[in-house]
């Protein structure tokens, strides 16, 4: 069979966010397929970048006093260290933000308008009269139309799950400025979704297959696909509404000034872009092989995204739609991942368990270790995956250490102390367990992305070898002069069996891979090394411990490092999600929310905390400190307290003094940098980071200074 030809991508990660683990779910999968795929001599590009236009990143790059431009270059870099750190190495990683990405974006937009696929309309839209800005849907809060819940998003309601307008909310407040939004009409862009050809069209994409009958998409997804456009004669599809208005970070409109593409519009397209920016630096890559569609079928190339569960509408319904009928190829294949939850439950950043990849780098510890977990219990359904602390301390543990490495400790020395460090003739029946059937087996579930069954297989070979290193005891052997033969036959085998380990691993563990390959003297592992044991003779290099074991004190420490503290409000301001809300269907807007409700306390243990209402008689900037404010606050004692608060980026100290607000009083005084904190004051920060900013807390008029708050 001739080699594929494949081009991969990852879901492009917002501009405004740290990488954490949830992420990571994603980029492992598709990195350890791309490995795969290449291993057994496929060509692969396999490209990322940045996800970096929207209202969001605008806002916070105003927010953080600093151009869009200089966010999304921060971004840039700490993002490409992340990916780069957990092994997932991409061939390219750019940004939508590029004349790349321009160009596409230019050309796929007059093809589609050029194919009668773009409308204009007016829409009445939220404005907010003091940013002068139109609103985005999550950029707009108030009271639920159907049960009258505060402070709702402006596209459903988290406490009964009603999804409405932005138009239908009671009492709609911005939350950028606070300011009640005005109603406005404004023009915009739509893409004709709704149109027989688009719905005829997505109805085949979404459940038919390709030329070679292999399927487009999980059929989990395929059937959400059936539900989202309805069955025949029905068209549940609207049109899409791709423009925003100025003021917005992104692309202007060709012939539309002041009219920006909406982010969601150019992000896939990012794909391409980051292909095409990648050949032109590379030389000898033809992009138009895999994006044109007459070549793509004639070369049989193939196109396949790897995404999360939440963004699964844009990708199978607008992208397809978008490629098709701007005449490009659409994509061979979508695969769905579901999302990460942390010992059961949805991570949380008060628990510690919104872990970010550079925490867990920054402590030490080692990225393979979670690599195979994830792969571990990753297959190819959209199913959530569970990190499970315990569970993960035990398994790399016992897989990794003490199955696979084990294997090599116990029988690399005598190779290298009593042989030379030449390997001698192996126990060929002994590498029988090692069949062309169960190697088989390993390779069409990495093909199939059903990790958890190749690895399971994986470690029953390592279980054969461990039980026949523990049957033939070199250890034993060793004591006894006469069975030197016998020991150099036990140890070569085992390091062969070792050797096959590795190379199945490889995809799952890079790192370690290499580190083997270095060890045993050879070059990088391929598939095909798997049917050619090393033969005798062969030198090996002195054994070097290859893995350490995970202690649960470094997961603890992970995550007290990943809790937030409630001292430090503006730390609680988690990357802005993006405007995507608005469109995505209930189950991510649902996601949205990324706190769970705390568990449950008694009224005694509410009693402990003294709440007070207390006056800010003073407020200054800190020098040295990049969050903080100093306050004074009295509470009606003899003199008011000192208390730092991480609220600099919200508040103007100017603009505190005189005012009213909730503090902590029986708080321990804490020793700071820039002296003693004597309590703490209360703000809100949206946990999801969805609106940014911070509200400092404030009592109803005619509350007094030292009143308890109960
Ligand atoms: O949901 C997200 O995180 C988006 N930034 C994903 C974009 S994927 C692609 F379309 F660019
Ligand atoms: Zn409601």
């Amino acid at each position: 069979m001739s080699a594929r030809k494949i081009f991969v991508t990852n879901a492009l990660p917002y501009a405004n966010g740290d990488i954490h683990l949830g992420h990571l779910v994603g980029y492992v999968q598709a990195d350890i397929w791309v490995r795969y795929q290449r291993m057994r001599g496929n060509m692969v590009h396999y490209v990322c970048a940045d996800d970096t236009h929207g209202a969001p990143i605008m806002l916070r790059a105003e927010k953080e006093g600093i151009t869009p431009e200089q966010l999304i270059a921060r971004a840039h870099a700490s993002h490409s260290r992340d990916f780069a750190d957990f092994l997932v190495e991409f061939d390219n990683y750019h940004s939508t933000h590029s004349d790349e990405n321009r160009a596409y974006a230019e050309d796929i937009y007059g093809k589609l308008k050029a194919a009668g696929f773009i409308e204009t309309r007016s829409i009445e839209q939220f404005y907010d009269p003091v940013k002068l800005m139109f609103l985005p849907d999550r950029f707009i809060k108030g009271e639920c139309p159907k049960c009258g819940a505060k402070d709702q998003y402006g596209d459903n309601c988290e406490v009964c799950g009603a999804a409405y307008a932005p138009t239908e909310l009671k009492n709609p407040y911005s939350a950028v400025s606070g300011a009640k939004p005005e109603l406005r009409n404004s023009e915009h862009y739509f893409f004709r979704l709704s149109d027989p050809k688009a719905v005829a069209f997505l109805r085949e994409w979404t459940q038919g297959v390709n030329a070679d009958g292999s399927p487009r998409m999980p059929p989990e997804a395929s059937n959400k696909m059936r539900e989202w456009i309805g069955s025949e004669g029905e068209n549940k599809l609207s049109d899409w509404d791709i423009s925003r208005d100025a003021p917005y970070f992104g692309f202007e409109i060709p012939d539309a000034p002041g009219k920006y593409f909406y982010v969601w519009l150019d992000a896939p397209i990012g794909y391409l872009a980051s292909f095409r920016n990648y050949a032109d630096r590379v030389g000898g890559v033809e992009v138009t092989d895999y994006t044109d569609p007459d070549k793509a079928a004639a070369l049989g190339t193939e196109m396949v995204h790897f995404i999360g569960k939440d963004i699964l509408y844009f990708h199978a319904l607008f992208w397809p739609a978008m490629l098709k009928f701007a005449g490009y190829r659409t994509p061979t294949f979508l695969n769905v991942n579901g999302f990460l939850t942390v010992d059961g439950a949805k991570m949380s950043k008060s628990r510690g368990t919104f872990i970010t990849a550079r925490s867990y780098l920054d402590l030490g510890l080692n990225p393979e270790w979670l690599r195979y977990y994830f792969a571990a219990k990753l297959n190819a359904n959209i199913e959530d995956l569970d990190l499970s602390l315990d569970d993960f301390v035990a398994k790399v543990n016992s897989d990794l250490v003490g199955k696979f490495v084990n294997i090599a400790s116990r029988c690399a020395g005598f190779i290298a102390k009593r042989f030379d460090g030449k390997l001698g003739e192996s126990d060929v029946t002994a590498l029988d367990a090692f069949s062309a059937e169960s190697l088989d087996a390993v390779s069409k579930a990495y093909n199939d992305r059903d990790y958890s069954v190749a690895l399971r297989e994986v470690m029953r070979l390592a279980d054969a070898a461990n039980v026949y290193v523990n049957d033939e005891k070199p250890w034993e052997l060793a004591k006894d002069p006469a069975q030197s033969e016998r020991l150099h036959r036990v140890c070569s085998t085992a390091l062969n069996q070792f050797r096959a380990l590795a190379i199945m691993l490889k995809p799952v563990l890079p790192g370690l891979a290499a580190q083997v390959e270095s060890f045993l003297c050879v070059p990088a592992f391929a598939w095909t090394d798997l049917f050619r044991p090393l033969p005798a003779g062969h030198v090996i290099d002195a054994y070097k411990h290859l893995m350490t074991r995970i202690e649960r004190k470094q997961i603890d420490a992970l995550i007290d490092a990943n809790k937030e503290s409630l001292e430090a409000p503006v730390a609680a301001a988690a990357p802005a999600k993006q405007e995507a809300k608005a469109v995505a269907k209930p189950e991510k807007a649902a996601e949205a929310s990324a706190e769970d409700a705390a568990s449950p306390i008694s009224i005694d243990d509410f009693m402990k905390v003294d709440l007070r209402v207390a006056k800010i008689v003073a407020a200054e900037h800190v020098e040295g400190a990049a969050k903080l404010l100093r306050l004074q606050l009295d509470i009606g004692e003899e003199k008011p307290r000192q208390v730092f608060a991480g609220i600099k980026s919200a508040y103007d100290p100017a603009t505190l003094v005189g005012r009213l607000t909730v503090m902590v009083a029986n708080l321990a005084p804490r020793k700071m940098k820039f002296g003693m904190s004597e309590g703490m004051v209360l703000a809100a920060a949206d946990e999801a980071g969805e609106v940014p900013g911070i509200f400092l807390m404030s009592p109803d008029v005619g509350a007094e200074p030292g009143m308890r708050v109960r």
